[in-house]
């Protein structure tokens, strides 16, 4: 306040008046003498009343005035009166008792994640001011108390996750005309849903999940009235009856999870016209029917499970409209028919589940073009075709088992180069076991039991060492069990059980020291078992029943307290569990305990052990063609390295800045650039000498107005960030060009992207200057891809550049004017702290002149567009002002629409004219301070209007933010 009116201006405090619209001022200015001990004596009475053993709140003494500085306290700077406490994740326990009722202007108290226990304290809704309660994660039990219905204010309650119990009370929802967020998430309410939910037509978020409610949600005349919900969340609950339409009337429902319910009836028909929706989970339930075709309109979803249901019909063609599809789950249905070929379509995806269900035919071969894919689960269904696979990069887990796939394994398995999991268990194959499986450096699981295989066990199964399951049974293999068995070191189950494997058992298991589970009966296994196995340690299980072994058991581990079964059906093993024989070593005997019960084994055994000699040979010839197969596929694999190799060398070229360019201008210096780089910053010389490798590794990250944007690694790994020049405007002689950047270098503010120096030659300048990692504010508000920027973030760097700009004209002499602010030349670091970059550089271009060049419509002031040569800091004002109604309204300067161009400004006035500001604000934004938002939106068009002398200075602009601001608590994590 003080500095305000030492600016003692008439204009500015008509002007900040008139942007705080009023209200705001003098309900701030009443307070500031008001008893603040009542806050110290409510903090200092619940403190007494509660355990804390990491001694966390020991900043909170009763001697002091005011508790403005205590731990996890904040207040207003206005006021002095505590508006926030967060006590998140402190250990705290005990039960919430009095105090806190004191604390007449708490907007935000969040108590989640301790052990508080008890029942939740009704005086809590004598706190008039609360805005947001956060309970969640606490062992809070009984019931909602009345009171509760009483707090007017109340914005976000979140009682997830404590064992709160009873009905949810009526009046819960008496407080809708300011309920914005409810989650009573995890708990053990029960019994069915108050009517007076439907009353909340401005609740935004509502999440019920994990509790015992029951009975039909009435959705028509419940639910489907709040027209406002963005997540809507009655997951894992005892739910039922139908979900009808109407649905369509929730414009903005981003989430639903109905999952986990007995939901019935078919899918709400409407559901497609919910178009933002992103995530939508209706698994486990007992929907009926077939897929509404209304959903190839959910062009925005992302998240989709129908898991768990009895949905019928086939898979429509139009499922390849959803194109943002990332999470794909139609398992545990009566899904049949073909796959259509639109899946591929589905460029997004990344996991796809059919398993359980009826799908025949062929798996399309356009699923290719999902390069995203990273989980096929077709497990269960009734598959036919071969196993036409094609290269998946991306394929982390495949599950085709139990269909009726034909064919072979195609070698192309080898590009599945990250596959971790692969089950092709009960199919109808007719194939060798690949040896490119041995190639597959992630491949952790294999099941290909029951799967129509024959030949032998490649001896390279093992060769990346990453298997930790292998199973085999079932199949046709014949021949030994390599030698090489033992590289699986992270094997720790082997199962190779019912097979024709003969030869004797490898001794070479002794290195697999994590084995539990070898299980190798019902084949032709021959000889002693090897006296090393003793030393498995972790063995588990073990089955070598119906081989053809003699000999003594090994003596340690497993084997002393093996079950006779384990064993019964070999020719003569001496074991004490069968003490009835006689140990005869290496005494082929045979022993066969209950004939009766495996008929037949016992006549085809002694025959067979006296071929084992010539079968072996038989094997032998595949292994040449073995060689072949390896021969063939390390071409490919060649051939691959090098197309790649050459596609990333040509995808590098253009960025790099051509290192060609710095020595032309007739020297033939060759290697020696001939231009001068100077670096403003002590301890950086030895980059001077290193120009030319800086260079090369650069790599380009931007381009815009004032040249192309390149990053690059110095000296011990720090990142810079270089721009070239377009040097065809460059008008400067070298002396001049020094004087300017350093001028701009003097320029040294934390809002500033500080310059570190530059490079001069005659066709080539660059400026060095600090990295800022956090791409550009155009991206954080436009390009939709990164979460949406908060309101508390917007707020800090509408204030960051505003001090920027006010450094620039205020404290720089001579005075810096930007000439080309907008969100593209905010950088924000990686605290979203931002950064302006660019500025000044129209000096640099002189002879362009100031217009033309820099600005981008919609950011120009109007006297520059009229070709006034009278242009000052206000240009920047101008252009700040247009920055500031965007972070409010998400929305770019300049829109183009059909046949018509809207200035953002002229649109925001109008609203605001008509007092509908805040209709203007970004949807995006879960959440924001009303009493900021206005203001901001005013200052705004203050800082726009046409005539320059009616736009504040940036000086004052800081300030107006400043008694903008209040203390706003960060925001409650509700979902
Ligand atoms: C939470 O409190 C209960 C008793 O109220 C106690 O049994 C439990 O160990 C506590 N848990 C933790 C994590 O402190
Ligand atoms: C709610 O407020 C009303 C009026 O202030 C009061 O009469 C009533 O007792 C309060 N209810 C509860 C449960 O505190
Ligand atoms: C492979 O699939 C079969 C049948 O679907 C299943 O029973 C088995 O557990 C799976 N194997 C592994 C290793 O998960």
């Amino acid at each position: 306040m003080k500095n305000i009116q030492e600016m003692g201006s008439f204009f500015f405090f008509f002007m900040l008046s008139w942007v705080l619209g009023g209200f705001f001022f003098s309900c701030r200015a009443a307070s500031i003498s008001l008893q603040l001990n009542d806050d110290v004596l409510g903090l200092i009475v619940f403190k007494a009343g509660i355990q804390d053993p990491t001694s966390s709140l020991s900043s909170w003494s009763e001697d002091d005035d005011s508790p403005c500085h205590w731990n996890f306290v904040q207040c207003d700077r206005n006021s002095g009166r505590v508006t926030e406490v967060s006590l998140d994740g402190l250990s705290l326990s005990g039960k919430i008792g009095r105090g806190l009722e004191k604390l007449q202007n708490l907007q935000a108290l969040s108590l989640s994640n301790n052990n508080f226990s008890g029942t939740i304290n009704p005086e809590l809704a004598r706190i008039e001011s609360l805005r947001r309660l956060n309970l969640s994660r606490n062992s809070l039990s009984g019931s909602i108390p009345p009171s509760l219905g009483n707090m007017s204010s109340i914005q976000v309650l979140d009682f997830s996750e404590n064992s709160l119990s009873g009905t949810i009370p009526d009046y819960v929802f008496n407080n809708c005309f300011s309920l914005r967020f409810v989650n009573l998430g995890g708990n053990s309410f029960e019994g069915s849903l108050p009517y007076t939910l439907s009353k909340c037509m401005f609740l935004g978020g509502l999440n019920l999940s994990s509790n015992h409610l029951q009975g039909d949600p009435d959705f028509v005349n419940g639910i489907w009235l709040l027209k406002r919900l963005r997540v809507l969340d009655l997951s894992n609950n005892g739910f039922s009856g139908p979900v009808p339409e109407g649905v369509a009337g929730l414009h903005n429902l981003k989430e639903l999870h109905l999952q986990g319910n007995l939901f019935s009836g078919s899918l709400p028909l409407d559901i497609g016209f919910c178009i933002h929706l992103m995530h939508l989970d209706f698994s486990n339930n007992i929907f009926s029917g077939a897929l509404p075709s209304s959903f190839q309109s959910l062009t925005s979803l992302s998240y989709l499970s129908l898991a768990g249901n009895n949905l019928m019909g086939e898979l429509p063609p139009w499922i390849g409209n959803m194109k943002s599809l990332q999470y794909l789950d139609f398992s545990s249905n009566g899904f049949k028919g073909i796959l259509p070929d639109s899946l591929g379509n589905l460029k997004l995806l990344s996991y796809l589940s059919l398993s359980h269900n009826s799908l025949s035919g062929s798996i399309p071969e356009s699923l290719a073009k999902c390069d995203r894919l990273s989980e096929i689960r077709f497990r269960d269904n009734l598959f036919n075709g071969t196993m036409a696979l094609l290269p998946f990069e991306s394929l982390q887990v495949l599950d085709l088992s139990k269909n009726d796939l034909r064919g072979s394994i195609p070698p192309e398995i080898i590009f599945c180069s990250n596959l971790t999991y692969f089950n092709l268990s009960w199919n109808s194959l007719d194939s060798r076991i690949p040896p490119e499986l041995g190639d597959l450096h992630m491949l952790s699981e294999l099941d290909l039991r029951y799967s129509g295989l024959h030949g032998s066990i490649a001896e390279n199964l093992c060769s990346s060492k990453s298997l930790s399951v292998l199973a085999l049974d079932g199949n046709s293999l014949s021949g030994p069990i390599p030698q090489e068995i033992g590289s699986c070191s992270n094997l720790y189950v082997l199962s190779l059980s019912n097979n024709s494997l003969n030869g004797s058992i490898p001794s070479s298991l002794l290195k697999l020291q994590k084995l539990e589970v070898l299980n190798m009966a019902l084949n032709k296994l021959s000889g002693e078992i090897p006296q090393e196995l003793g030393g498995l340690e972790s063995l588990v299980a073990v089955n070598l029943s119906y081989n053809q072994l003699t000999g003594r058991l090994p003596s340690g581990g497993i084997f002393q307290s093996l079950d006779q079964s384990s064993l019964e059906g070999n020719l003569g093993i001496c074991s004490p569990i069968l003490n009835d024989q006689p140990c005869k070593m290496n005494t082929p005997k045979p022993l066969v305990l209950d004939p009766n019960a495996y008929d037949g084994v016992a006549g085809t055994i002694v025959p067979d052990l006296r071929n084992s000699g010539k079968s072996k040979r038989k094997e032998f010839l595949s292994v040449s063609a073995i060689i072949a197969i390896s021969a063939a596929s390390l071409i490919i694999l060649g051939v691959l390295v090098v197309t790649l190799l050459n596609v990333s060398a040509q995808r590098r070229a253009p960025n790099n800045i051509p290192i060609d360019s710095l020595s032309s201008g007739g020297s033939k210096c060759s290697n020696q650039a001939m231009g001068r780089l100077v670096m403003f910053e002590a301890g950086s010389e030895d980059w001077v000498n290193n120009a030319q490798s800086l260079l090369n590794k650069a790599s380009e990250v931007g381009r815009g107005a004032f040249g192309t944007l390149y990053k690059a690694t110095v000296g011990e790994g720090r990142v810079v960030a270089i721009k070239r020049l377009p040097s065809s405007n460059l008008s400067l002689s070298e002396e001049d060009f020094d004087n300017e950047v350093r001028n701009l270098a003097r320029a040294r503010h934390p809002n500033l992207v500080g310059l570190k120096g530059y490079y001069w030659a005659p066709q080539l300048q660059l400026l060095i200057s600090e990295f800022v990692p956090g791409g550009s504010l155009h991206e954080r508000l436009f390009s939709g891809k990164s979460p949406s920027l908060s309101w508390a973030i917007r707020f800090k760097i509408a204030l960051g550049v505003a001090k920027s700009l006010a450094h620039l004209h205020h404290a720089c002499r001579p005075t810096i004017v930007h000439y080309g602010l907008k969100p593209s030349n905010v950088l924000l670091d990686a605290n979203c702290i931002p950064k302006l970059s660019d500025y000044g550089l129209v000096r640099l271009f002189s002879s362009l002149g100031k217009r033309g060049l820099s600005m981008s419509p919609g950011y120009m002031a109007p006297e520059l567009t009229c070709g006034s040569l009278c242009v000052n800091e206000k240009c920047d004002v101008y252009s700040f002002g247009v920055l500031l109604l965007e972070i409010v309204s998400g929305r770019r300067a300049v829109e183009y629409r059909e046949d018509d161009m809207v200035m953002l400004c002229e649109d925001v006035r109008s609203m605001v004219e008509r007092g509908r500001g805040l209709e203007c604000v970004d949807m995006k934004m879960e959440e924001y301070a009303e009493e900021e938002v206005v203001p901001l939106l005013r200052l705004g068009l203050v800082c726009t209007s046409q005539v320059p002398s009616s736009r504040p200075s940036m000086a004052e602009v800081v300030q107006i933010l400043q008694v903008i601001k209040t203390p706003v608590p960060e925001r409650m994590e509700v979902f």
